[in-house]
């Protein structure tokens, strides 16, 4: 949609009562239609199901319910080829709407607003939208989702550190990490789909706080306009902005799932790391050093999440100890959901090309794993299943990593079985198979663990619950 240059001829929906009017600057100040006009089409959408139920209900002549309807139908296709173009100089989208309406109209476009106020109309044409956008973010994240579970597959055996404190803790696999990944982004999906399933009800008929005299039936403009049930209270309908608050809530921890995400992916691209290798394609160089080859994308998605925590923190801030019913403080808070969700899309859609162009260095990753005792845990564990209470596995094991420190030794198995059994007798030759780490990895074969097979499975669970 392409706009005009702010312009004189704002149609301002208030200007009955007051004799003098804010001036340019302050009017300016107050608008709202930057923001609002990406609600262009929903706030038509509700305008037409409002005036058709004006013209059933007999509050206006049904003849002037059908025009409205084909002159607002008219205005939309008009905004979407560009022909008609948004007066960023109106004070918002509705008495923009409103206002091309009334001067292709006349008097019937000054019908429509019988029974209804912007306070019902803005949250009306905002749940619209959301109903709209946020089955969007969720595909954006189911297909971020496939991109990693694919991985995950790919790499189910692929051995690598696990790490607890960034120290190399236990042997795991790339699916195993991969599939921790995936695990975050499902309960955000989860989230994103909980809150529009709750933000599911038409505020449209709650009028500026109180309802309407007017006969209107609010059942019929939220059916016709695809929500489920309209608000319960009117109050509350002009007041509630708990939807935003919870999708910027699941936008935020969305986004600090892909700032963690991206911080490994930093690691990992270090020379230090070198478990993957970015491509090219999706790397930025230096200005200064010519060798250079930086992770910028996923830097700049890790910071991103900055923003997103920032619009949480702004729209809750917003909220608190807000009078009710409706205060034009309410009017911050498209701003900052808007580009949460902006944020959070664009960095999905990054973060997925990114990853799928992404070289994993198999044998870097199974190398890292040789050199920090990572087998120790399974030599308690050994000696747990030879009977012996876990407290005292656990020292004998300690004991042996000082033993192997105290003589140049990088693995438990670098040990011979009699240097083994000074430190418990319970100790036989099947020690040495359990000690690798694919005899590790694989003996993890629990509920949740690392094993190649219950990866496999957990991605099956993932797939299965992503598919609904
Ligand atoms: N621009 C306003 C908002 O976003 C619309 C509602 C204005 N209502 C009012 N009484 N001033 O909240």
């Amino acid at each position: 949609m392409a706009e005009n240059t702010p312009s004189e001829s704002a149609q301002i929906l208030w200007s009955g009562r007051l004799e003098e009017k804010p001036g340019a600057q302050a009017f300016a100040f107050q608008s709202s239609i930057m923001v609002d006009k990406r609600l262009a089409l929903e706030d038509i959408q509700g305008s037409r199901a409002h005036a058709l139920m004006l013209g059933k209900q007999g509050i206006i002549p049904e003849e002037t319910a059908l025009a409205l309807d084909t002159e607002l139908a008219r205005i939309a296709q008009d905004l979407e080829s560009g022909t008609l173009k948004v007066d960023l100089g109106a004070e918002d989208i509705h008495s923009f709407i409103e206002g091309v309406l009334t001067s292709r109209l006349g008097d019937a476009g000054r019908m429509v607003h019988a029974g209804r106020s912007r306070n019902d109309q803005v949250a009306t044409d905002l749940r619209l939208y959301l109903k709209h956008l946020v089955p969007d973010v969720c595909g954006d994240l189911r297909e971020t989702l496939r991109v990693l579970l694919d991985q995950a597959e790919t790499y189910a055996e692929a051995l690598m550190p696990g790490y607890t404190h960034l120290q190399r803790a236990q042997p795991v696999t790339l699916g195993h990490h991969l599939v921790a990944w995936c695990t975050g982004l499902e309960r955000d999906l989860g989230r994103f789909t909980d809150a529009l399933a709750r933000l599911d009800e038409c505020p449209l008929g709650a009028g500026a706080l109180a309802g309407s005299g007017l006969p209107l039936d609010r059942e019929a403009t939220a059916r016709a306009l695809g929500f489920s049930a309209p608000t319960l209270n009117s109050m509350d309908s002009v007041a509630d902005r708990d939807f935003v608050l919870e999708l910027a809530g699941a936008t935020a921890i969305t986004m600090i799932h892909l700032s963690r995400f991206c911080e490994d992916l930093v690691m990992w691209a270090s020379e230090e790391f070198s478990f993957i290798t970015l491509a090219e394609s999706w790397s930025t160089g230096s200005s200064i050093m010519p060798q250079k080859k930086n992770p910028d994308f996923a830097e700049l998605i890790r910071g991103k999440a900055g923003r997103t925590t920032g619009n949480l923190m702004c729209l809750l801030t917003l909220m608190k100890g807000l009078p009710y019913a409706y205060d034009k403080d309410l009017q911050e808070d498209k701003e900052a959901l808007f580009d949460s969700l902006d944020t959070v899309r664009a960095c999905l859609s990054i973060f997925r090309g990114m990853m799928s162009t992404a070289v994993f260095n198999r044998d870097t990753m199974e190398g890292a794993l040789v050199g920090g005792f990572l087998e120790a845990t399974d030599v308690a564990e050994y000696l747990v299943r030879k009977g012996l209470p876990f407290r005292r596995a656990h020292e004998t094991a300690a004991l042996l990593v000082r033993d192997c420190i105290a003589h140049g030794q990088r693995s438990i198995s670098e040990r011979t079985l009699e240097e083994l059994k000074t430190r418990s007798a319970l100790f036989e030759r099947d020690i040495y198979q359990a000690l690798s780490p694919e005899a590790c990895v694989s003996a993890r074969n629990g509920a949740g663990g690392p094993a190649p097979e219950e990866v496999r499975r957990q991605i099956g669970v993932l797939r299965t619950k992503i598919s609904r």
